[in-house]
């Protein structure tokens, strides 16, 4: 039986900026979170994820901290964040906090404090190389969002040094290697558990060592996506050897001491190597966040890399680890885009999407607007994007003579921008998110898909999800059964149990937009089975019928 709270857990990924706005200023900020408190509450979930909330510039909204220890002004204060820590816990809602501990702002007071001179403190908590003989970067990697000449290296004049930056200029690595900083860290991180949150979302925590000697590397620069000759080579600093080595350290420090939950950003962490950062006895992380599922360059899903992705993870997790299950977040394009369909069937794709996070093993994380079938935009300007990566990769695509209209076409659909939309709550004004001026445009949409329309309906998304969170509470298999895949090379059709002592469930899913022929296995066939779940109205019982509609989905539980 799982032990430990949040392996029963429904997390909710909130982006501040863009949930709801209680003043009018057009960004979405803690008060308004406060108020919404009891529609979270109403959906299920249990624990809420907050993306970066902290002082910060906005450069990457919130992943450039100016002060960790802070909240940024437009979204409140810590005393209004103490209050939402208050009145969520009296509602049974757990609150873990992103960390981003790869970087800070360049505003932050220490890389303020450490590019002065060469012999500061706060020198060394940062990375800062000579340049090469001819004046130039330290090496060729080059920074993922293309940043500038695309450098991972800003020159500072100051001192005449380069500094490292993975991200934007604006967002310098921290140097994980200097232990006065690590101590700085530690002491910051235990203040957050002191102030009573509950547990981290690790940004980007397998890229905090970096290859040593920062050797050149040898991957060719894409001629037309990267910047000059640099390239934007992600092995260089993720999953390094030595990275334990820091996750130890802070397990030792801060969360194995105080007992707080954490789930590692995982890139580069895969079933193979995820033992390594997430079995318990190697005490350094409680989950991974990883990317082999849904990422930002996954346009589609196929059945079989479902199979494939759900039975390696399952095989981690039954080894103890533990994984997380997610179809989209603040990176990513709308799941029901990209992997449903947003027209005709958008509800019945949402509710099958929802079904499969959520039946399949590890904690399900809902990403704010998926429990009422957000969709992604299409703005028209790359003016009204605001995201770095779709930035960088237009501006990239455009010097290297891709014609303005054709590079907007394609960063559009995988822009993080689409998750970034304000939430749709009404089908008023700016969808009631703000009684100003939005800081970012809204999806177009808002008048057909609201939650205010959503829970007028039984038959809903929100509705949906709500049976979703619910059914997580009620049946065991969900947390602990065991994962068996049947019809495995059919294309289009998902079919699978979750067994443990108590309980054994069934799901059976037509993951395409086409009619399918169901084919149940024998083994299936015996059993007597009742349905729990479904997302088409008035259909006989599987074992009455040999065709399933487009998306549909249905969850049995053996009698
Ligand atoms: C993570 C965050 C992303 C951010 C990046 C740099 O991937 O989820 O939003 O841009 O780290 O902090």
């Amino acid at each position: 039986m799982a032990d430990k709270w949040w392996k029963k857990a429904v997390v909710y990924e909130i982006y501040c900026k863009s949930f709801y706005d209680s003043d009018g200023d057009g960004i979405g900020d803690l008060q308004g979170v406060i108020s919404k408190l009891p529609m979270l509450k109403d959906l299920g979930i249990n624990c809420i994820w907050f993306a970066p909330i902290y002082t910060s510039p906005q450069v990457d909204n919130g992943y450039d901290v100016a002060d960790y220890q802070n909240i940024e002004p437009a979204y409140g204060n810590l005393e209004i964040f103490k209050k939402l820590l208050d009145k969520a816990h009296a509602m049974g809602i757990r609150i873990i906090m992103d960390m981003v501990l790869n970087h800070s702002s360049d505003e932050h007071r220490w890389f303020q404090e450490s590019r002065k001179s060469k012999d500061n403190p706060y020198r060394n908590y940062y990375i800062w190389k000579e340049p090469k003989e001819d004046g130039s970067e330290p090496n060729n990697w080059g920074n993922y969002f293309k940043e500038g000449n695309g450098s991972m290296w800003t020159f500072d004049e100051t001192t005449g040094e380069y500094y490292f930056h993975q991200y934007s200029a604006k967002m310098p690595d921290l140097n994980w290697e200097y232990e006065p900083l690590r101590r700085e860290v530690y002491k910051m991180l235990n203040w957050w558990i002191d102030f009573g949150v509950d547990g981290f979302r690790l940004d980007v925590i397998s890229r905090l060592k970096k290859s040593p000697g920062f050797p050149d590397s040898t991957q060719q620069p894409d001629p037309v996506t990267d910047k000059g000759c640099f390239v934007a080579d992600r092995r260089m600093c993720t999953d390094i050897p030595g990275i334990h080595d820091f996750l130890q350290e802070l397990n030792e420090e801060v969360f194995g001491k105080r007992g707080c939950f954490t789930v590692g950003e995982g890139a580069g962490i895969n079933p193979d190597n995820a033992l390594m950062y997430i079995a318990p006895e190697r005490k350094e992380l409680d989950s991974v966040y990883h990317f082999d599922l849904s990422s930002r360059s996954r346009y589609t899903i196929t059945p079989e890399h479902f199979r494939t992705v759900q039975k390696k993870w399952a095989a981690v997790i039954e080894q103890g680890g533990w994984a997380v299950q997610y179809l989209s977040n603040h990176d990513s394009a709308r799941q029901v885009s990209c992997y449903g369909s947003d027209g005709e069937y958008r509800t019945r794709s949402a509710k099958l999407l929802g079904t499969l996070i959520h039946t399949t093993p590890g904690i399900p994380f809902i990403y704010q607007g998926e429990e009422i079938g957000m969709t992604n935009v299409y703005f028209d300007s790359i003016e009204d994007y605001d995201c770095c990566y779709t930035l960088g990769d237009y501006d990239a695509l455009v010097k290297n003579g891709v014609s303005p209209e054709d590079a907007l076409r394609t960063v559009a659909p995988r822009s993080r921008d689409n998750a970034r939309t304000p939430y749709q709550w009404t089908g008023a004004d700016n969808a009631g998110f703000t009684t100003g001026k939005p800081w970012m445009k809204l999806n177009s949409r808002y008048t057909e898909i609201n939650l205010e329309k959503d829970r007028a309906s039984d038959d809903s998304v929100f509705a949906y999800y709500q049976k979703l969170t619910a059914m997580r509470k009620e049946h065991v298999a969900i947390i602990d059964g065991n994962l068996q895949f049947y019809v495995e090379s059919d294309p289009q059709l998902l079919i699978y149990t979750r067994h443990c002592e108590d309980e054994t469930l069934l799901v059976i899913a037509n993951y395409s937009g086409d009619k399918a022929r169901l084919i149940l296995p024998d083994v299936l066939k015996k059993g007597q089975w009742k349905r729990i779940l479904s997302n088409t109205e008035d259909k006989p019982v599987m074992s009455d019928r040999d065709e399933l509609s487009p998306w549909e989905v249905e969850v049995y539980q053996m009698l």
